[in-house]
C-alpha cells in the first residue's frame, strides 16, 4: 500500500538501531520521504535546517529525549505533527506529551498497521491544514483585493474596458502614478480571463540586473554557464496557461527588451544557452509608473516593444483627480482592516473627512489605505478623528481651502516650508538648512503665520 500523500516528509528518531531500521523500512515502503536518525541531537539539528511534516520519535533517549524534540517542533515547525513512541508507557508521560501538543502516543510494542495508520492520519491532518492555508491565501490574494472600488466616471470607463479585454489574450499596458492600483488592475484582468485557474506571476523588472532578469524570465539549459548544473525553466515558461505581469517594465535593460519582443512576436522563449526555442502560451501584462512614451522618445525603451505591449492602454488617474472616491475607499479600507484587527471602527469624523478630501495623496490609494489602517489602529473609539491622521495632513489642507484662486507668493512659500518641515520630521534647524535660511528667519516666518492666522 502506498500513502495518500507520498510527498510527505517524515523524520524518524529512535536510539534503538533495530527499531529505527524497522520503522524506516516500513515508512519508506509507504512512500514517504523518510529521514532517519539514531541521535536526538542530530534530530534537533535537522529540525533547524529542514522542513518535516511528521516527526516520529522515541520518548526515552540518551541526552536529547522525545519531549525536547516535541518542544522544538512546536516552536520551529508549528505545522508539523509529532508522534511519540515509548517502551515505558505510563499514563503520566502520555498525558504530558499530549498536553505539549503531540498528535499521538504509541506504546511499545505496537503493531505495524497501527503505526502506519497513526502516521497516515497525522500526515492527512498536516496536508489538510496546508491546503486550507493555501486556499485562504488564494482568497486573500485574489478574490479580496480584486475588488476595484470606485464610482468615478473615468475609472468606471477603465473598468468597463478592462472587463472587455480581460478574456482576450491582448497585451495590456497599465500606467499610472505609484499606488493608483496598477497591480490591482493586472490581477483583475487575470481573474476575469480564461486563464484565471492558471498561474499569475508578477515580476519587478527593476529589481534585477540584466543577467539575473534574463535567467529569471527565460531560465537556462544545463551547462549554460558555470554553476548551471541543472536545467531551469524561467518564469515565462512556468507561467504557461497563465498571466505574466511585468511591473516597472520601463526599467527593463535593453538586451532584455529584445528578448521580450521575441516572446511577444513568436510566442516562444529561448533558454539561456539553449538552441531550440520553446513554445509558450502566456498572456503578458505590463505596468509602469513612469512616462513610457517619454522613455520611448528618449530611446530608453524600444518603440517596437512599446507598440507590442501597448495593444490596450489603461491609464489610471491619480486619486487627487477623483476625490469622490475617497469616502468610498475609506469605507472599503475600514472594513478590510478592522476585520483583520478584530476592532470596531465605523467611520471617520466629518473633520477628518474634510482633511482627507483636501489632501493631495502623492502616494495615491496606497497612501490612503495606510492612513486608514493607522487611524483605525490608534483610535480608542469607533471613529477616526482628525487627530488620528498623520501630522502634516492637517496643515496641507489649509492650502486647499484657498481653492479657486492662485496662491500668493507668501502662501506658496509657507507651503514649501511646511513640506520641508514634514520631510525633516519637524526639526527646525534641519529645515532651515534645507531652505538655505538661518534658524531665526525660519522662526520669524512661522511666527508670522501664527500671528496672521
Ligand atoms: N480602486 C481601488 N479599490 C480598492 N483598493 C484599491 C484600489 N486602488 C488601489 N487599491 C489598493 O491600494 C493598494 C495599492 O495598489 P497597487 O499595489 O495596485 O498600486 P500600484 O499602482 O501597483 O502601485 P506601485 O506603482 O507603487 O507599484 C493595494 O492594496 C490595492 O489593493
Ligand atoms: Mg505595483
Amino acid at each position: 500500500m502506498t500513502a495518500a500523500h507520498p510527498n510527505a516528509r517524515l523524520l524518524i528518531v529512535d536510539d534503538e538501531e533495530i527499531a529505527l531500521k524497522n520503522l524506516q523500512h516500513v515508512m519508506t515502503r509507504e512512500g514517504y520521504a523518510v529521514t532517519a536518525t539514531k541521535s536526538g541531537a542530530r534530530a534537533m539539528a535537522l529540525l533547524e535546517a529542514q522542513e518535516f511534516d511528521v516527526v516520529l520519535t522515541d520518548l526515552r533517549m540518551e541526552k536529547v529525549d522525545g519531549m525536547e524534540i516535541l518542544k522544538r517542533c512546536r516552536e520551529r515547525h508549528p505545522d508539523a505533527e509529532v508522534v511519540l513512541i515509548t517502551g515505558y508507557a505510563t499514563a503520566e508521560s502520555a498525558v504530558r506529551a499530549m498536553k505539549q501538543g503531540a498528535f499521538y502516543y504509541l506504546a511499545k510494542p505496537f503493531r505495524l498497521d497501527e503505526v502506519r495508520k497513526v502516521v497516515a492520519e497525522a500526515v492527512a491532518k498536516v496536508m489538510l491544514r496546508r491546503e486550507n492555508q493555501a486556499l485562504r491565501e488564494q482568497l486573500d490574494g485574489y478574490r479580496g483585493p480584486v475588488r476595484i472600488v470606485t464610482h468615478d466616471p473615468a475609472m468606471l470607463k477603465l473598468l468597463e474596458m478592462a472587463r472587455q479585454v480581460a478574456p482576450t489574450d491582448c497585451s495590456v499596458l497599465i500606467s499610472g502614478e505609484s499606488g493608483t492600483g496598477k497591480e490591482l488592475f493586472a490581477r483583475y484582468l487575470h481573474h476575469h480571463s480564461g486563464r484565471r485557474d492558471g498561474p499569475y506571476t508578477a515580476v519587478n523588472c527593476g529589481a534585477f540586473s540584466a543577467d539575473l532578469l534574463a535567467n529569471e524570465l527565460f531560465g537556462h539549459e544545463k551547462g549554460a554557464f558555470t554553476g548551471a548544473t541543472t536545467l531551469k525553466k524561467g518564469l515565462v515558461e512556468a507561467c504557461a496557461g497563465g498571466t505574466l505581469f511585468l511591473d516597472e517594465v520601463t526599467e527593463m535593460p535593453p538586451a532584455m527588451q529584445v528578448k521580450l519582443l521575441r516572446v511577444l512576436q513568436e510566442r516562444e522563449v529561448l533558454r539561456l544557452g539553449g538552441t531550440r526555442p520553446v513554445k509558450v502560451d502566456i498572456r503578458i501584462l505590463a505596468a509602469s509608473n513612469r512616462d513610457i512614451a517619454a522613455a520611448v522618445a528618449n530611446g530608453a525603451f524600444r518603440r517596437d516593444l512599446y507598440f507590442r505591449l501597448n495593444v490596450v492602454d489603461l491609464h489610471i488617474p491619480p486619486l487627487r483627480d477623483r476625490r469622490d472616491d475617497i469616502p468610498l475607499l475609506v469605507q472599503h479600507f475600514l472594513q478590510k482592516c478592522t476585520a483583520r484587527m478584530n476592532k470596531r471602527v465605523l467611520g471617520v469624523s466629518p473633520e477628518a473627512m474634510a482633511v482627507l478630501m483636501a489632501y493631495d495623496f502623492p502616494g495615491n490609494v496606497r497612501e490612503l489605505e495606510n492612513i486608514i489602517e493607522r487611524g483605525a489602529a490608534v483610535t480608542a473609539s469607533d471613529t477616526i478623528e482628525a487627530e488620528h491622521l498623520p501630522a502634516g495632513l492637517t496643515e496641507m489642507t489649509s492650502v486647499r481651502r484657498r481653492e479657486g484662486r492662485l496662491p500668493t507668493l507668501e502662501e506658496q512659500e509657507m507651503d514649501y516650508i511646511d513640506r520641508v518641515l514634514r520631510e525633516v520630521g519637524g526639526n527646525q534647524s534641519a529645515a532651515a538648512q534645507v531652505l538655505g535660511i538661518n534658524r531665526s528667519s525660519l522662526w520669524r516666518k512661522l511666527k508670522g503665520r501664527e500671528g496672521g492666522g
